[in-house]
């Protein structure tokens, strides 16, 4: 046999015995880079009961590292052991920290192995129940005559909520911008807005619509471009583009990483796992009865994932740097 045949035998042998040896007997973290309670938690929790259905014997965990709109969760996968057993569950925040931190550690398409799309989730304008709005523009007049006395809750600096609340100002051109008040995850700020602490926030449908639903907030509009026609609750909502807002259009991804230089038999195995685990039908049902999408495209690939949040990249970058919405 020749050397090249021999090296490649045992290569293949060596992926085949990682494969059949992982996760073995130890739990595997998914690390959510906030707050337990919000939609990134919720998504992470929902995939796990999904993904332990599909590798056998796993224990997929979930574990929130938060702080710094979401950077301390991912610099703790970064540096992880690269073995399969610390992964990160992050949004759209993989792509505006780069932009808004530029001191961070780790280089968001360097430094991660990229697993898969997980959802794409709309958000919602939000209030507490004590505002003197029920229907948007009756909301948009409040904001606009008392912007300088209100608070708009957020999850950190480059988080989605904040993201959505500088678009939405800008949107509405106020005169006199909210005080914005960050917290470690739209968990924590949900519950100031159920106890009156805040005044407003913009956070995905995946932890407004029970609370909605329950009368707890006041739903004001939907962020996506299309009415959500087919959402039980949230297609009784208005978007922000009929409202007058042209051509807003929100909607919040997520996606699976582990540290890079995870070994391949391993990211194929997860991968595959994920591909599966978006078909699983109560997984689906699940996210849809919040308002979310599983993914289904390209983007469900380790490859479609990367492209993706490259392109991400490119897109929102000039819309920061025009607006200097720097974090360091
Ligand atoms: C969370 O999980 O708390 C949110 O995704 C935070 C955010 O608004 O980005």
């Amino acid at each position: 046999m020749n050397k090249l045949l021999t090296l490649a035998l045992l290569a293949a042998a060596a992926f085949t015995a990682q494969a059949q040896s992982y996760p073995g007997n130890k739990p595997i973290a998914l690390v959510v880079p906030f707050a337990a309670g919000g939609p990134t938690d919720r998504v992470a929790r929902d995939l796990a009961v999904a993904m332990n259905k599909q590798i056998p014997g796993s224990n997929f965990v979930v574990e929130n590292t938060v702080g710094a709109g979401g950077t301390l969760g991912a610099i703790r996968v970064a540096k992880a052991a690269p073995d399969g057993h610390t992964l990160l569950v992050w949004h759209v925040g993989m792509a505006t920290t780069p932009i808004m931190y530029r001191k961070l550690s780790y280089k968001p398409l360097e430094d991660f192995e990229y697993l898969g799309m997980i959802n794409d989730v709309p958000m919602t304008l939000i209030g507490k129940p004590q505002l003197p709005a029920n229907t948007y523009r009756d909301f948009e007049n409040y904001i606009r005559a008392n912007a300088g006395k209100l608070n708009l809750a957020h999850a950190g600096l480059g988080s989605a909520s904040h993201l959505c609340g500088l678009m939405w100002q800008s949107a509405i051109k106020l005169s006199e911008s909210m005080t914005t008040i960050p917290f470690n995850g739209t968990g924590p700020a949900m519950n100031a807005l159920l106890g009156g602490q805040v005044d407003v926030m913009c956070d995905q449908t995946t932890s407004t619509t029970g609370q909605i639903e329950g009368g707890r907030v006041k739903g004001f509009a939907v962020t996506t471009a299309r009415p959500m026609s087919s959402h039980k609750l949230l297609k009784d909502y208005p978007t922000l583009a009929e409202m007058g807002l042209k051509n807003f259009n929100l909607t919040i991804w997520h996606g699976m990483y582990a540290p890079k230089g995870t070994p391949a038999a391993i990211t194929k195995q997860l991968n595959e796992a994920l591909q599966r685990a978006l078909k699983d039908p109560e997984f689906v049902k699940k996210q849809e009865a919040l308002g979310a999408l599983l993914v289904t495209d390209k983007r469900v690939t380790p490859e479609g994932h990367k492209a993706f949040v490259a392109a991400e990249i490119d897109r929102i970058r000039p819309v920061f740097e025009a607006a200097k919405a720097y974090a360091d």
